[in-house]
């Protein structure tokens, strides 16, 4: 099933696979979550066929979309997870992930979630400081093992997107500089507890070009090479995720585009294995939300609002990082356009209106959606947030007390829920017992 076929509309209704997103709505509520299986499995095999010509681990990153089903289908599938938290451990580990393709970075693992990936026994740490290297080193020697661990080098590159998602650039609090890592890589060789066998890098989160993975191997490699001949036995090299998606329906680089571009660094690290960690590839475009409008809302000052059950406890990255999501209503004739730009003010004979959508939070930056040009809403309408699958429910809260959505997987015409949608005595259920 192509990309486009996946959210796509028939007969003016807008369908995920063969299940019409109203019937989805009426069963579950909204708002909802709603992933596609058949996308999911097919970005999987698509990532790890545009790296297979190495011996490569795709290990999913949990923080990108945490339901447990999503876990155990990728999984049955053959990835690895890229977990940062004894939480996303846990939820890999429930969902059946082999614990040997498990990674585990993250700037602040405490001692208790060392020893429970060391009890669990993970394929590796990604250290991201020398305190970190030293508590490892602390634990796994009280333990009686022997940690596996990259060390997470922040190459300083630039990576081009949003500053709240860069991470590879000096600066940052991520992974230890190339001259500091090559440094307690030589002190770490004699310590006990931990094993150096790869070097990870994570530059940041979407990349839409391949040119700062290029830039930052070109430091990287050298440094294996250094290492290696030093006398560490460095054969696994991550490369991380923040391969991009698209979010507007334009064109993106796809997986091979990247792979190409590393082809020769890679092969020049002569490690025997490549890790790579996308999680937004994968589950971004796989998953939408829907919404229903509550209310219609003019305003003497000029301003049109639609005004949505969907919020930003739902989806927080349109006011967190200003990113841009497609919306459409579900019920639509012309179906939605191919390309839909943030500037972009009307369509092709589909008559729109200038709306912001926002939702009941009481912030004003409760907003899914600015000035944006859609037809006409009335209060009742469903409207599908699309491409929200990846740091979509994965980041929503409780905030307002607001119970979090649903999640819903559709296989096919098949579709089920694999997260019931809160209530209120969820929200209150850890402090009842306290009163
Ligand atoms: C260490 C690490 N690896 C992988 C990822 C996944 O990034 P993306 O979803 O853009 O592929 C992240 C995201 O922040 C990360 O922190």
């Amino acid at each position: 099933m192509a990309d486009d076929e996946t959210f796509c509309y028939r007969d003016g209704e807008l369908y995920c696979e063969g299940a019409a997103a109203e019937r989805i709505a009426e069963q579950y509520g909204t708002p909802c979550y709603v992933y596609s299986t058949a996308l999911l499995r097919e970005r999987f095999k698509r990532i790890r066929q545009a790296f297979a010509q190495w011996d490569t681990l795709v290990c999913f990153s949990v923080k990108s979309c945490a339901n447990v089903s999503i876990l155990k289908l990728l999984a049955q599938a053959g990835s690895g997870f890229d977990a940062v938290s004894g939480g996303e451990l846990y939820r890999a580990l429930v969902a059946g992930a082999d614990p040997e393709k498990i990674v585990f970075a993250g700037v602040g693992k405490t001692a208790g979630e060392i020893e429970y990936a060391l009890q669990e026994g993970i394929l590796m740490f990604n250290v991201e400081s020398r305190a970190e290297l030293e508590a490892i080193n602390e634990v796994a020697d009280r333990l009686g093992v022997r940690a596996r661990v990259a060390i997470r080098v922040n190459p300083d590159i630039d990576p081009r997107t949003h500053e709240k998602t860069t991470t590879g650039k000096g600066g940052t609090k991520f992974g230890i500089g190339i001259d500091e890592a090559e440094k307690l890589a030589g002190e770490a060789a004699g310590w006990s507890g931990v094993e150096l066998r790869g070097i990870h890098i994570h530059l940041g989160s979407p990349i839409y070009s391949t040119e700062p993975y290029e830039r930052a191997l070109a430091k990287v490699v050298p440094l294996i090479e250094r290492l290696r001949a030093a006398g560490c036995r460095i054969d696994r090299l991550n490369i991380g995720g923040g391969f991009c998606i698209s979010y507007t329906g334009e064109a993106t680089p796809p997986p091979q585009e990247y792979a190409a571009a590393v082809e020769s660094y890679l092969e020049k690290s002569a490690c025997a294995v490549i890790i790579i960690e996308p999680g937004r590839y994968i589950a971004g475009n796989a998953g939408m939300l829907l919404t229903r409008v509550i209310y219609r809302k003019e305003t003497q000052f000029g301003k049109r609002f639609i005004i949505c059950d969907a919020a930003m406890n739902d989806l927080v990255r349109p006011t967190l990082y200003g990113a841009f999501h497609r919306l459409w209503p579900a019920r639509s004739e012309e179906g939605m356009p191919q390309v839909v730009l943030a500037e972009q003010e009307g369509f092709d004979g589909i008559p729109t209106e200038l709306v912001d959508v926002v939702g009941p939070v009481c912030e004003n930056g409760d907003f899914l959606a600015r000035a944006r040009a859609l037809p006409r809403l009335e209060a009742g309408d469903l409207l599908a947030v699309f491409d929200a699958g990846a740091y979509g429910f994965s980041m929503s809260s409780n905030y307002n007390a607001r119970p979090r959505a649903a999640e819903v997987l559709v296989d096919g015409p098949e579709h089920r829920l694999i997260r019931h949608r809160e209530t209120y005595g969820d929200l209150v259920g850890p402090e009842r017992q306290f009163m």
